[in-house]
């Protein structure tokens, strides 16, 4: 593999640690690579080298930025088969969805590459006769980005594109479980000619030290994090001393709602994709299945003979469509779930244990009828391959079970009666709502939640925003 890479980046050399530690294969815990160990005080010196970086990058014509990221967009277009079979064997999701999250993940660089070139001040009347109003957009400067296993790829780019278009210098504390795809795209970012300490990477099997550092630092002036509602609330905290921007992706437990005028069929086909995509593992998937009561039969029979045909196992093996859960904790986790919804009255439609060995991370994509408010695939974020389908009447009691959750992330609904989905669309409170679709995430549109699933938006024309300041300059005397 010409692109594993052990090392981390910094200040455009590949730095060792004081120890390493082992990245493996969820599928059969094979040993994949030992990767170098970085300390906080390497984080520091990153930080330091970025900030050093940042006076000079900052000073590049957004042309000559956008040529730079052009080229490393190229570069991930050229190596993608290699990039999707490196992330394939650190994060165990099947070769086809990782080559869709390697083009996802450029599809950033190239769009801000683009963006670069866009980011425009206002003129803006004066509020006196001899006043006149400006406003410029500048980088905030030094950016940490702490970014998570699911997308090793993907929410790498999403954050680093923008950031970089702005004029800002990045420090990346990928995942310690899928550090390989980041330092890929480090040994990319090389070849397309980034000056030394615009891209830094940490990998460090010490999160929180990293984290420390990066939110205590005065020279780091955003930080922008994908990963739990948890950690995210951990991270918020330790940047308020310092106060930082933030940009915050945390967790969701994302409704999909099936009405009954709905195309039951392409409802289906709406709900397999989004709750099985990455064997349940991203923050959009389906977490709640509301079906309208006079189609609940149907549709569960429809529903239950294709999950039925989804194939898990090898994610390089072809016919594979649901690969490994991350580690062991994610799959106890998700026993615990199932077991809580059955002793609570939910009924096993299909699935609900390992495939294979009694430490097998693959799991049985699984489907729970008769599903409960009372239950814990209602409350909590399942992370995993689990459906649980839920009941309900009126449009009114199922948009308050919608919204009944601290979360805001994805939401989805299915109907064709064009009132009733606006009035659906605008009373979810979610930050993205797929209608008539289970597959909403690409580069164009902003992504993003509220309420407790964070804020800031990625990707899209508001995406280069979390990484500007706005001055406002205000010219006197001009008689
Ligand atoms: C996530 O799970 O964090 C991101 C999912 C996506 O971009 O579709």
């Amino acid at each position: 593999m010409k692109l594993l890479r052990t090392k981390s980046y910094i200040n455009g050399k590949w730095v060792t640690g004081h120890r390493k530690f082992s990245v493996t294969n969820p599928y059969d815990q094979s040993l994949v690579a030992e990767v170098e160990d970085l300390s906080r005080d390497q984080c520091r010196t990153a930080i330091q080298h970025a900030n050093d970086a940042f006076k000079v990058w900052k000073k590049y014509a957004a042309a000559e930025r956008a040529a730079i990221l052009r080229k490393w967009y190229e570069l991930q277009m050229e190596h993608a088969e290699e990039l999707a079979y490196l992330l394939t064997l650190e994060q165990g999701k099947p070769l086809a969805e990782a080559l869709g999250e390697i083009k996802y993940g450029a599809s950033f660089v190239e769009w801000f590459a683009e963006e670069a070139r866009r980011v425009y001040g206002d003129t803006i009347p004066g509020h006196k006769r001899d006043i006149r109003i400006t406003t410029i957009k500048q980088p905030v400067g030094v950016v940490a980005a702490i970014t998570p296993w699911n997308f090793p790829n993907a929410m790498i780019t999403r954050k680093v594109a923008p950031a970089l278009a702005a004029g800002c210098t990045v420090v990346i504390k990928p995942a310690e479980l899928t550090p390989l795809s980041a330092l890929a795209l480090a040994e990319l970012a090389d070849q397309a000619g980034f000056p030394p300490g615009v891209i830094n990477i940490i990998v460090s099997s010490q999160a929180s030290e990293i984290g420390k550092e990066m939110c205590a630092n005065p020279l780091v002036r955003k930080l922008s994090f994908t990963g739990s509602t948890r950690v995210g609330k951990i991270l918020m905290r330790q940047c308020a001393d310092t106060v930082k921007k933030v940009s915050m992706e945390l967790g969701g437990n994302a409704p999909f709602i099936v009405f009954d005028d709905a195309d039951v069929d392409a409802a289906v086909a709406g709900a397999i994709a989004s709750k099985y995509r990455n064997a349940g593992q991203t923050c959009v998937c389906t977490n709640r299945l509301f079906v309208q009561e006079n189609i609940y039969d149907a549709f569960l029979e429809k529903y239950t003979a294709a999950v039925k045909k989804l194939t898990v196992g090898n994610g390089i093996d072809s016919a594979v469509v649901i690969g490994p859960m991350i580690e062991e904790k994610a799959v106890v986790s998700v026993e615990k779930i199932v077991q809580n919804a059955i002793d609570n009255g939910g009924k096993l439609v299909t699935g609900g244990k390992r495939v294979g060995a009694a430490d097998s991370l693959l799991f049985e994509p699984t489907i729970i009828s008769n599903a409960q408010r009372n239950m814990q695939v209602f409350t909590k974020e399942i992370f995993g391959p689990i459906t649980p389908i839920f009941k309900f009447e009126t449009e009114a009691e199922v948009i308050e079970l919608a919204n009944d959750t601290p979360y805001g992330l994805a939401s989805y609904f299915y109907g064709s009666d064009y009132a009733r989905i606006w009035r659906i669309a605008e009373a979810l409170e979610y930050g993205m709502v797929g209608i008539n679709t289970g597959m909403i995430s690409t580069t164009v549109a902003p992504f993003g939640g509220i309420k407790e699933s964070g804020f800031g938006r990625e990707g899209s024309k508001y995406g280069m925003d979390d990484y500007l300041e706005i001055k406002y300059m205000c010219w006197g005397g001009v008689k």
